[in-house]
Parts: structure tokens; C-alpha cells; sequence
């Protein structure tokens, strides 16, 4: 007899079980959630993931050049999907049965997926995905990487409650501020219980025909992750069975198997390395020998590194000592110019000093040299307060909070131009709340940009009152 049991959300959240399923979260014979990723090398590959009824047992996507001859489309080509049956209401963990709740009315769905391959870099493509026999998507536009070259990217922190009413605006004012943006970053906690499909519903819906244009990098948070109970003696972990169906992501064999496809480098082009980790694991030291690695072999002039939880919190309360006296000195060794993080629901920057090692400066100057800039920002209504120390606990570090906000939504633009790299953090009514550019010249890289006094800090008490949103 198969043993069963049920997961409980993190955090344990009223209104499961009775609520409404939208007709739109419903899946029919049509295609939907349709999302775009990079599997493989963003210049010359292209991955997507769809959503249909289970009863469409095989499916195929086309690619065409996006020309603009009205019937572009008759020279396309077929790609066969890989298909999975994920069912909603449980899922199989340890050789148990474990029962998901929120999603027990709901029936198992197919889940489909390509990797188009053999594209021209930096070229505009057009695609569509297919349910049932003939019943197709529009064809959406999107670019290939460039092999070396300008770019810039969006990059927010968590969504996770209110995803379709409050979050949507964000993904829509990040989208209408950077419309070139090559990818979206999405630094953890998308939603805010990891399997309840409902919510991814509208993590979907919110962003809509965006995630298939724009290529998604996406980040597990905590949220990400449902609380299993296997045994009374037991409690671990569990992604979301929907992650790997939903998002077709690297796997790195070098790594452990619990993180493919949460942990994962995207070589986005010559100038540019993107390392994403999976901070929620206990332990994190496979993925520090990784990063470790993966950075000394990396010759990128520009890497970023994304986590969900911040190597420097700015949540009250809150700090991660074991991540960041793992990865800390990593960051540092090899001088990663960004790291972007989530979780704390405020808008924190910081810059750690290349001269940490030394008695330290008073602040950052414009002109002054670096090592790492720090961001931790929130995209979603879930706000929390600032901490009362600010960074100046971690000042033996070397690092220095430049800018920070409460009770805000954020996006941030990120662009790299040859030996510029332009940050740019944005409130959700598309406007300018912090910028700094980084320059570098030979072995230095110095700030040549912070517009940390413009507009006035956010604080709980100069903006409207808040109120924790019970979604
Ligand atoms: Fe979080």
C-alpha cells in the first residue's frame, strides 16, 4: 500500500483548501503558460515550456525567421516536444505519495517542452507551440544572444503574494522601461506556495505573453520549496513539482542532483556570465565549490551571481551568517561585479570596498575602486521594515550600504557596454529610485555613478500606510 501523506506551505498560510479556480487557470487543448528559457547557449538555442490537458499525449513547436514578409511563417520548422504528465494533486517523494491540498479538485496536466537549436546568434526569431492537433499559439518574437556586444536585462526580486493584482504591474513597467531587456531575472520567491497551482496561474497570467518573449531566469526562493513530512521525526524540503515541468534549465552534472536546474550557470555571451544558486539547501558547500570554480574558469568581463537569500540582509531581523562566511570570500576572491538577491522585501545597495582588507574609508566616492555591488529588492506588495543597523554590523566586511527603501515595488534594468556596466533600480511607476554605473580599466573597477540622493529615501513613515497583504 503506497503511504501517503501531506505537505504543509512555508509559511503555513489560511485559505487553502476552498478557494476559487479561475477559468483561466484551468488548462484546455490550447497551449498556455508558455515561458522561454536558456537551456542551453542563449545565442544559438532557445528553450520553451507549455501547458496543455492531459490528453495531449505528443506535441511540437515551429521556429521561422522573423522577417517582415506576412507569411514568414511558411518557412518554418517543426521541433517534436517532450511531453510529462504532472499530476497536481500529489506528488511522489521518497517512495511516498505526498498529497498537495490547495490543488485536490484540480486534474494532472501535460507539461511540454523544446529546445529549438541551431539558431543564428543575435537574430529575431518568431515561434509557436501547439496543444491538440492544430490548435496552436500566436507566434511570439524573441532574440538570440549576441556573441559579444551591448545588452541589458531586467532583474526583480520576489513576487510571491498578490501575483496577478499586485505584482503584474511591476513585470509590465519592467518590460515597458527596458522592451530591448534579453532576459528576466527573477532572484526567488515567485510565488508564495510552491505547488498550489493556483498561484503560478498567476505568476503566468501576470506576466503573459512577456515570459514568452523574453527569456525567464528563474531563481528558487524559499517559497519555492513546500514543506514534506514523511515521517513525524522527518521534515524536509520539497521543490515545487511544477519547477522542473514548468522551466527547461541547465543541468550541471558536477553538481549534486537536488539542484539541477536550481543551481546553474547561463554563458550568456563573451561578455557576460550569469551563476544562479539555489540558497535554500542546507548544505551549501557542493554549490560554493562550484561557484568556485566556475568563476576562477571563467574569462567574462562582466558575472553576476543571483541567490535568493541576501549574502547582507536588509530584512529587520534577519541575516544568513553561514551563506555568506561560505560565500563571501568567493564573491570576493574573484571579484564578482553583482550579486542579486531577494527575500527581504525592502531595496537595498551596497558596495563592498577593494580595500577591505585595509582600515576602512568612511564611504564610497565616485571615482573610488570595488570589488562587488549587492542588491537585494522586492517586486511584489509583501513589504518588510529595514534593519535598525542597516549594514553597519557587517562594516568589517568592507561593505557600505549606498542606497536603501521600504514600502516600495522595484524592478531593476542592468546593462553592460563594454567596460560599463549601468545599474538602474526603478519604482513600479517607472520611476528612477537609484542608479550607479561601474567602470573598468585594466585590473581597477571603480564607481563612476551613484545617484544615491535622488528621490528622498522610502521609509515606512513618508509613504502611504501599509498593510501586510492576505492573499
Ligand atoms: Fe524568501
Amino acid at each position: 500500500m503506497a503511504l501517503a501523506f501531506a505537505i504543509s506551505a512555508v509559511p503555513a498560510v489560511a485559505h487553502d483548501g476552498n478557494h476559487t479556480v479561475p477559468p483561466w487557470q484551468e488548462a484546455s487543448a490550447w497551449p498556455d503558460r508558455v515561458i522561454a528559457t536558456f537551456e542551453a547557449d542563449p545565442a544559438t538555442s532557445l528553450a520553451v515550456n507549455w501547458r496543455t490537458i492531459a490528453s495531449v499525449s505528443a506535441s511540437r513547436a515551429e521556429i521561422a525567421l522573423a522577417t517582415p514578409d506576412a507569411r514568414f511563417d511558411l518557412t518554418a520548422r517543426s521541433v517534436s516536444a517532450q511531453t510529462e504528465i504532472v499530476d497536481l494533486a500529489k506528488t511522489m517523494f521518497g517512495g511516498a505519495d505526498i498529497a498537495i491540498p490547495s490543488n485536490d479538485k484540480l486534474p494532472a496536466v501535460a507539461y511540454h517542452s523544446v529546445r529549438f537549436d541551431d539558431l543564428r546568434p543575435d537574430t529575431l526569431y518568431a515561434y509557436r507551440v501547439m496543444g491538440a492537433d492544430g490548435l496552436w499559439s500566436e507566434w511570439f518574437q524573441t532574440r538570440t544572444a549576441p556573441l559579444s556586444g551591448p545588452v541589458r536585462f531586467i532583474y526583480m526580486g520576489d513576487a510571491q503574494n498578490g501575483v496577478l493584482s499586485l505584482w503584474s504591474r511591476t513585470i509590465r513597467a519592467a518590460y515597458q522601461a527596458a522592451p530591448d531587456a534579453r532576459f528576466m531575472l527573477h532572484a526567488g520567491d515567485l510565488v508564495n506556495r510552491a505547488s498550489r497551482d493556483t498561484e503560478w496561474a498567476e505568476w503566468f497570467k501576470a506576466g503573459g505573453f512577456l515570459h514568452a518573449m523574453v527569456p525567464a531566469i528563474p531563481v528558487t526562493g524559499n517559497h519555492e520549496y513546500d514543506m514534506a513530512a514523511p515521517g513525524e521525526t522527518e521534515r524536509v524540503r520539497l521543490l515545487s513539482h511544477l519547477w522542473r515541468p514548468q522551466f527547461r534549465l541547465p543541468v550541471d552534472g558536477t553538481l549534486p542532483s537536488a539542484v539541477h536546474e536550481t543551481a546553474y550557470a547561463v554563458r550568456y555571451s563573451a561578455d557576460l556570465d550569469v551563476f544562479v544558486l539555489d540558497s535554500n539547501q542546507r548544505d551549501m558547500a557542493p554549490q560554493a565549490a562550484w561557484l568556485d570554480a566556475q568563476l576562477k574558469a571563467s574569462k567574462k568581463r562582466w558575472r553576476v551571481v543571483t541567490m535568493h537569500h541576501p549574502v547582507f540582509s536588509s530584512g529587520k531581523d534577519r541575516d544568513n551568517k553561514p551563506n555568506r562566511d561560505l560565500l563571501l570570500p568567493i564573491l570576493t576572491r574573484h571579484s564578482v561585479d553583482l550579486v542579486l538577491q531577494g527575500h527581504d522585501h525592502t531595496y537595498a545597495r551596497g558596495l563592498l570596498d577593494a580595500s577591505a582588507q585595509l582600515p576602512r574609508r568612511s564611504g564610497f566616492k565616485i571615482g573610488d575602486t570595488l570589488t562587488t555591488m549587492f542588491v537585494n529588492s522586492v517586486s511584489g506588495p509583501k513589504q518588510y521594515e529595514f534593519r535598525k543597523v542597516g549594514w553597519d554590523d557587517y562594516a568589517p566586511t568592507g561593505v557600505k550600504l549606498e542606497r536603501q527603501g521600504e514600502n516600495g515595488q522595484f524592478f531593476q534594468v542592468i546593462g553592460i557596454d563594454g567596460n560599463r556596466l549601468t545599474y538602474t533600480a526603478y519604482t513600479a511607476d517607472g520611476v528612477q529610485y537609484d542608479a550607479a554605473i561601474i567602470e573598468k580599466r585594466g585590473n581597477t573597477k571603480r564607481l563612476i555613478k551613484n545617484d544615491k540622493d535622488a528621490p528622498p529615501t522610502r521609509r515606512f513613515d513618508n509613504t502611504l500606510p501599509y498593510q501586510s497583504p492576505n492573499f
